[in-house]
């Protein structure tokens, strides 16, 4: 190709990539489907490669590419990065708005309310339309230059609509998913755990290699301009709809409110709504519309007189840590849980907070007796934020985490480069039966109506002791356990059956291999297509799949040579369960209907982590029904402690019971 067409055709995947990567970042609206856009992206890649010079900094090809940094530059800011005044309650932003009204002469003051995202204030500066630089808050005037980091965030376009120069502020924040993601990931290879997505985006983006920001899928709203950007403007309003236009990424929940009635109707819409977003707020913050209003009210030394940031209740409790309680799972990795003085924390009764391991513990200087802050994160999930070393008395005495598996008892070892303790004993009865539990739950075999609690009954009753022998289970070997209905009997069976129609995926995943996570076992069984052809593929050949790599890869060749593997692979194909890929997609969470969608509740007792109401919220926000009474209309009656007469009743219409503990692995 010549250069000229080489120069016109750049030109014009700049622009096509552009606007799809703003469909689908900053719209959530594609039109063109992944492998279309990778295909676009290859082409540009591969002109550039051509003609070096047509490649610019501006390119899509560039989000990733800069090499690691010794250090953040310092950058000055055009104007401060201001922050805001708070108020806790009513009757301040009462006083807000009649401060307002009283220094301007007027009766009523229009504000702008949005929600007060709880991630980094970046400064965003475009000359000519094209991204130049990305900064932090740093001390308001100075901050450190990360615009290679800002550049890894997808909705951020490296190029406006218009070729114009502004400096824009906003929001950089980790979504609550991505949070999980890492989390997750972290604390399989023993790294410590961050304590809150504000945390976790801070560290990515203050990540000296750009590479490894860019593996954390950070986002960014864009809440208003720089002072002197927003010359030109009359109205907070404006400003928006021309940010949104020109393609930057403005948080869509905004509204205009004319009173401080109108104000505290949004903070109390989202005070019960937040739990839903998929990213974290901590308060809403209020600003005067008007830019003439604005520029009387002016600043204080610290923040704008025309602008206030509602906090919303911190949901932090004081209580005791009474003991701590080990936990054996799947992979033998002990899990430490601090049993709580139960104490109400937003409307719920906290007793129990995981640890995750024992480094924590440590970190946290936790004694047991001590008096410790306890927090929910993210809404549900109750954890020990820290210590109160004031409350101490000299009574409270250290916690050793034991040499031998409270389980088992065989001797507990940490594996190097590995921060929790685990029992490598293959043997260990709590392994062996949160591996089946692995296996029947909903991203591995899915048989719905198999639920912990069965499983630990039939362990208990010695009816199975490894995976395989689910497949062998007796219908009267059922019949004649303790509160089994032949209903709930039948439905275990069904449930049992329905699983070896499965496609391969789900049972390489459920086979509980370390490392293979669903995504992984999916691109495996993707490609080998057979069981057989993953049982004898070498770690060369798996290190050919994307997803895997050396740990995955060293750790699926060690566990297919274990002769008792191999006899388990047997009796599963004996009992003719399905070894093939069939090309369905797993089923996640976040990607299809829940599985609860269309099912009838009745909720019954009292619940650990949350109200019955919030409970009933989060079913129907699955899709799923709540009623009041138990009928055999009904599919799960979720029942908490001191359930009564729903209970007997559920079980005696052979009704599925699904216990607290449950129904949170389920809804997570
Ligand atoms: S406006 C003059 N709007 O909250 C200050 N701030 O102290 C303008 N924040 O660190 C700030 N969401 O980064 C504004 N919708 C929003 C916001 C927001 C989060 C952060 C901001 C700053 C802090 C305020």
């Amino acid at each position: 190709m010549q250069f000229a067409d080489a120069k016109e055709r750049v030109e014009s995947l700049h622009q096509q990539l552009f606007e799809h990567n703003r469909r689908y970042h900053v719209l959530d609206d594609p039109i063109i489907t992944d492998a279309e856009y990778d295909q676009l992206m290859r082409e540009l890649i591969q002109l550039e490669t051509e003609f070096p010079e047509l490649q610019t900094a501006d390119s899509p090809t560039q989000r990733v590419g800069a090499a690691p940094l010794p250090f953040f530059e310092k950058v000055e800011h055009t104007s401060q990065m201001l922050s805001l005044s708070n108020a806790f309650n009513k009757e301040d932003l009462i006083e807000f708005d009649q401060r307002i009204k009283k220094a301007m002469g007027l009766d009523q003051i229009t504000y702008v309310c949005e929600l007060k995202i709880d991630g980094l204030a970046v400064s965003i500066r475009f000359e000519d339309g094209v991204y130049t630089l990305g900064a932090t808050r740093g001390d308001g005037q100075v901050g450190e230059n990360i615009t290679q980091n800002v550049k890894t965030i997808r909705s951020l376009p490296l190029k406006l609509a218009d070729p114009i120069s502004l400096e824009v502020r906003g929001e950089a924040y980790l979504p609550k998913k991505e949070f999980e993601r890492i989390n997750q990931k972290r604390a399989e290879v023993g790294e410590s755990l961050f304590a809150n997505p504000r945390n976790a985006a801070a560290g990515s983006l203050r990540q000296l290699d750009p590479k490894l920001a860019a593996e954390r899928a950070l986002d960014l709203f864009i809440y208003g301009m720089d002072g002197e950007s927003s010359d030109g403007f009359t109205t907070h309003q404006e400003t928006f709809r021309a940010i949104s236009k020109l393609g930057l990424k403005v948080n869509a929940e905004w509204k205009v409110a004319n009173s401080i009635d109108e104000v505290w109707s949004y903070i109390e819409h989202w005070q019960l709504e937040r739990s839903n977003l998929g990213y974290e707020i901590d308060g809403i913050v209020v600003k005067v519309d008007d830019y003439a209003i604005r520029a009387e009210l002016g600043f204080t030394a610290k923040s704008p007189r025309w602008a206030i940031a509602y906090k919303f209740p911190a949901e932090e409790a004081i209580s005791i840590l009474e003991d701590i309680e080990l936990r054996v799972g799947r992979t033998g990795v002990i899990t430490p849980t601090a049993i709580l003085k139960p104490v109400v924390l937003a409307g719920t009764t906290v007793k129990r907070a995981s640890l995750h391991n024992e480094d924590i513990i440590r970190e946290k200087g936790l004694l047991l007796g001590d008096h410790v802050v306890v927090k929910k994160a993210g809404d549900i999930i109750p954890e020990v934020v820290k210590v109160i070393t004031t409350e101490r008395t000299g009574e409270e005495v250290a916690f050793h985490m034991p040499t031998h598996c409270p389980e088992c008892q065989s001797e507990l070892v940490r594996l190097e480069g590995e921060v929790a303790l685990r029992c490598i004993n293959p043997a260990c009865a709590a392994q062996i039966k949160e591996g089946i539990i692995h296996f029947v739950s909903r991203g591995a075999m899915n048989m719905e109506r198999l639920g912990e609690k069965v499983v630990i009954q039939l362990y208990e009753y010695k009816l199975i002791s490894s995976i395989a022998d689910l497949y062998y289970l007796k219908e009267e070997a059922l019949l004649s356990l303790p509160r089994m209905g032949a209903k709930s009997v039948g439905n275990i069976l069904n449930s049992i059956e329905k699983s070896k129609n499965n496609s391969l995926e789900r049972l390489l995943f459920g086979l509980g291999i370390r490392f293979v996570g669903s995504k992984g076992a999916k691109m495996i069984a993707q490609h080998f297509e057979t069981m057989d052809a993953i049982v004898q593929a070498t770690e060369e050949d798996l290190l050919t799949i994307e997803e895997v790599g050396p740990k995955m890869a060293g750790s699926i060749v060690t566990y297919f040579e274990k002769p008792e593997v191999k006899a388990l692979l047997d009796r599963l194909k004996q009992a003719n369960v399905n070894m093939t890929y069939k090309g369905s997609k797993i089923v996640r969470v976040s990607e299809s209907e829940h599985s609860f969608a269309g099912k009838v509740f009745v909720i019954t007792g009292t619940l650990e982590s949350m109200t019955r109401q919030e409970a009933a919220e989060k079913l129907e926000q699955l899709g799923a029904q709540v009623t009041n009474s138990v009928s055999k209309k009904t599919d799960f009656l979720l029942a908490g402690e001191k359930a009564g007469s729903k209970l007997t009743k559920a079980q005696t219409l052979g009704v599925s019971i699904l216990d607290e503990e449950a129904f949170l692995a389920e809804i997570q």
